[in-house]
């Protein structure tokens, strides 16, 4: 079942792009998600783009007042007005991600996680109320619908192949606990790997993802755990 969204009376599906990548143009993982997106509009022309460039958007800093008002909110106390503040950002980036009927994500590799303005991001929508509640009894329950969610990952060294020169791959089993905490289960991640080494092992390595996206696409909207 696809969740469409109503955009000025008509609905039609959003997918929601956060690219995590400083590097713009030039970026591998942006670029493979680029060339998805447009492959879903394609197939699905009343798709509507909605882009979240995190070295471009002036994220809230994830400070005391926003700390304090998660806290008092987990106790059930009521906010200063400086929490509430804090606390209707974050709401409005909860927001973003709620109305989105499909999530891409696209992220390089940063020593074997990920960059910070993408865990920067993951603090600032975690929150109790929001995106999860914690119940004394029956521990945490995620509050945000299941939707598809695609990660476009890249990375220099290659974990499927081994090629990854003793480095670990600590992003994948990361970004699958975070998104599943807030109730994501429809994951579906693709490496872009080796982007370092000799040409043919890039080349290869594009391929491979290039492929596995062209397959993904259809249907892409529709999928659901
Ligand atoms: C700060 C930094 C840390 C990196 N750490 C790793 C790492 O731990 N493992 C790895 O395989 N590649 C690592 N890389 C390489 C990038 O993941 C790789 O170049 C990736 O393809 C970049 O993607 P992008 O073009 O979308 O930015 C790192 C790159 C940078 C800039």
């Amino acid at each position: 079942m696809t969740l469409y969204s109503e955009i000025q009376g008509v609905r039609r599906p959003v997918c929601l792009h956060i690219e995590a990548s400083p590097r713009g143009g030039r970026s591998t993982s942006t670029a493979r998600s680029r060339a998805f997106l447009d492959e879903l509009t394609r197939l699905e022309p009343r798709l509507v783009g909605d882009r979240l460039p995190l070295w471009e958007a002036p994220l809230p800093e994830f400070d005391g007042a926003t700390i304090a008002a998660k806290y008092a909110r987990l106790a059930g106390k009521s906010l200063s007005a400086e929490e509430e503040r804090a606390w209707t950002t974050v709401s409005h980036l909860v927001d973003g991600l709620r109305r989105a009927d499909a999530v891409v994500i696209s992220t390089p590799m940063w020593n074997m996680g990920i960059p910070y303005k993408l865990k920067h991001w993951i603090d600032l929508i975690t929150q109790p109320g929001l995106s999860f509640k914690f119940d004394p009894e029956t521990g945490y329950s995620p509050l945000l619908e299941d939707r598809p969610v695609l990660i476009v990952l890249s990375s220099a060294g290659d974990f499927s192949s081994g090629i990854n020169r003793g480095r670990p791959d600590l992003a994948t089993p990361y970004l699958t606990a975070a998104f599943r905490f807030i109730g994501f289960k429809t994951i579906t991640i693709v490496p872009v790997a080796p982007t370092v080494g000799p040409e043919y092992e890039v080349t290869k390595g594009r391929q491979i993802a290039e492929a596995q996206l062209r397959a993904l696409a259809p249907g892409f909207l529709e999928r659901h755990v």
